[in-house]
């Protein structure tokens, strides 16, 4: 593909700032980021609040640009796409994830799912297909029907990942979405997000819990706008 560098890394960040106006002037939030995440590779991205990270996230998952500095997605300079190329991108190649889940709650589970299809012109029967065989893979194979106040939050927070997973992107971000769950059932999703790994995806999550931190192979820390550590997560093994 024109434009596209074999091997590439999917995330390469190069001196990347953002700061946002505000009325005492601006405020940097992201101060000379420079990080590469390789193709399957499962990062947890941490620090404490008002550290960037969601700024960061947002930035990756081009919902917002950098003030300055370079972000390259899947080896295309993401800054010099424009409109429909820049939404075909994010539409195709990343999954969103949130701790709010976000469903449409006038919307049965199996519609929240295929709804990102709709706008990709995917036929009826074809999008139907694709969102009960996600809703199966993340364990609600018999809630298609159902309407997203019906079920718990672990159950919500698995119709978003389905969702996320419905245009088959190749990168799934996720800001702190087991922020809203007990820890039984956020082991439960982190289980989830390993599995997807081990199947291929790539995966950017933002926590500030070490345990959940620990299901990541890498572990990136933010702490006033840069990044402090990157680091392999030490092995789960203990001396029996
Ligand atoms: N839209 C905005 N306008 C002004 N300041 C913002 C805006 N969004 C975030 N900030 C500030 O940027 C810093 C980083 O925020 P954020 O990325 O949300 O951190 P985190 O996700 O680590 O808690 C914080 O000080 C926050 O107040
Ligand atoms: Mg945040």
């Amino acid at each position: 593909m024109p434009g596209t560098l074999m091997n590439a890394p999917v995330i390469r960040i190069e001196q990347l700032n953002k700061s946002y106006e505000t009325s005492a002037g601006l405020f940097p939030a992201l101060k000379e980021i420079n990080l590469d995440i390789a193709a399957g590779e499962f990062v947890a991205i941490m620090g404490p609040s008002g550290s960037g990270k969601s700024t960061f996230m947002n930035i990756l998952g081009c919902l917002d640009e950098p003030s300055s500095g370079r972000y390259m997605l899947d080896g295309r300079s993401v800054a010099e796409l424009h409109g429909d190329e820049l939404a075909l991108l994010r539409n195709r190649s990343i999954g969103f994830v949130f701790q709010g889940f976000n469903l449409l709650q006038r919307m049965s589970l199996l519609d929240n799912v295929a709804l990102p299809l709709i706008y990709c012109g995917v036929q009826r029967e074809e999008l139907q297909r694709r969102a009960h065989d996600l809703l199966a893979k993340v364990g609600l194979k018999d809630y298609a029907d159902s309407m997203p106040n019906r079920i718990s939050g672990g159950q919500q927070q698995r119709v978003a990942i389905a969702r996320a997973l419905v245009n088959r992107p190749r990168l799934l971000l996720a800001d702190e979405p087991t922020g809203n769950l007990d820890s039984h059932t956020s082991e439960e999703i982190m289980g989830l997000f390993g599995e997807l790994n081990r199947e291929g995806i790539t995966i950017v999550l933002v926590t500030h819990e070490a345990d959940i931190a620990h299901h990541a192979h890498r572990q990136v820390r933010f702490f006033d706008g840069r990044i402090v550590s990157d680091q392999a997560t030490p092995s789960m093994e203990v001396a029996a």
